[in-house]
């Protein structure tokens, strides 16, 4: 049976993988799963500097979901390579990183510096966090910036380029494709929608960033669809998430286009999700007499990765 999957030049063993600033660095989790056991680790968002982020509370939990604005906090690309690195180079598993920052220049030249460290297994382009004013969604919602972020990121590395798209546009075929275009390997779909939540008690919001993005199993009908619409705008494969709980999840990602998946918020409550996401996979295959995880690829519509 194969579960091994392609990003770009870069081998998964199998399609699983967790969502970026869900799992840490990776080492935080370390003694709760075995990571050598997903597809790889997909670390939180990177800029250049260190980032200081939102002030607290930075959480709050929704029907079906949960609200965050943590601001992107981070250590840098400095801080990263020091203190993460050293355990992650060591894993069996190759390590996606999650990159942004406020201008294209400051994007291309994070980009630059992972290329350089050696032994890194993809880079995440997040053109889509909704939680600071300046970098993110900006750039993820608007064409011409995309294509933009893309382009400069893939003239200044060879690593395997993954473009994680907004909800936020009216169709996201078009931005699925600019990123295509622009040299962008492999789609990550879906990051968390703009949303609000008030505690009327206090008629206050319940995040101190007064806003914040939605995450859970709430969102996945939606994240779902925007899957379908960009798997029918593009040829690069897809990694879908969006309230991911179960295999059962994860295959419907699969079967609306995406080739790997990505799982979120579950990892707060449940650790063990991603694994038992991949042990259910295997055993949908089993049973259906699936060989290659790529059938169940499209397979809602007939499209092969
Ligand atoms: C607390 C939190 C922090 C996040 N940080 C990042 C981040 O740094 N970069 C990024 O691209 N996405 C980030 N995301 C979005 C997730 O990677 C993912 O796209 C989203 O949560 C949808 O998946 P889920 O519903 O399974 O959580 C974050 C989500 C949460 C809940």
């Amino acid at each position: 049976m194969n579960l091994s999957v392609k990003i770009g030049k870069l081998k998964l063993q199998n399609p699983v993988t967790v969502a970026s600033g869900t799992f840490g660095y990776g080492a935080e989790y370390a003694r709760l799963i075995d990571l050598n056991l997903l597809g790889a680790v997909t670390v939180k968002g990177i800029r250049l500097n260190p980032v200081r982020g939102n002030p607290t509370p930075r959480t709050a939990e929704v029907a079906s979901g949960m609200l965050n604005a943590i601001g992107l906090q981070g250590p840098g690309v400095d801080g990263f390579i020091k203190k993460y690195w050293p355990f992650l180079k060591e894993l069996k598993v190759p390590t996606i990183i999650n990159i942004w920052g406020t201008t294209v220049e400051e994007y291309a030249e994070v980009a630059r510096r992972f290329d350089a460290l050696g032994g890194v297994g993809a880079l995440e382009l997040n053109v889509s966090c909704p939680n600071i004013k300046e970098g993110g969604a900006q750039f993820g919602t608007d064409l011409k910036l995309l294509a933009q972020v893309v382009a400069a990121c893939r003239k200044a590395t060879k690593l395997p380029l993954i473009t994680k798209m907004s909800p936020n546009v009216v169709n996201i075929a078009p931005f699925a494709k600019a990123a295509e275009d622009s040299g962008s390997d492999a789609l990550a779909i879906t990051n968390s929608y703009p949303a609000m939540a008030i505690d009327i008690e206090t008629r206050k919001p319940k995040l101190a960033n007064v806003t914040g993005g939605l995450t859970g199993p709430c969102i996945k009908p939606i994240a779902i669809k925007l899957v379908w619409d960009a798997a029918r705008a593009v040829k690069i494969p897809i990694i879908g998430m969006g309230g991911i709980q179960s295999a059962d999840d994860a295959i419907e990602f699969l079967m609306a286009g995406a080739s790997a998946v990505a799982v979120g918020t579950a990892n707060f409550y449940e650790p063990q999700t991603a694994l038992n996401v991949i042990a259910g996979i295997r055993e949908f295959m089993v049973q259906k007499k699936i060989r290659d995880v790529h059938e169940l690829t499209g397979a809602c519509n007939g499209r092969k990765a």
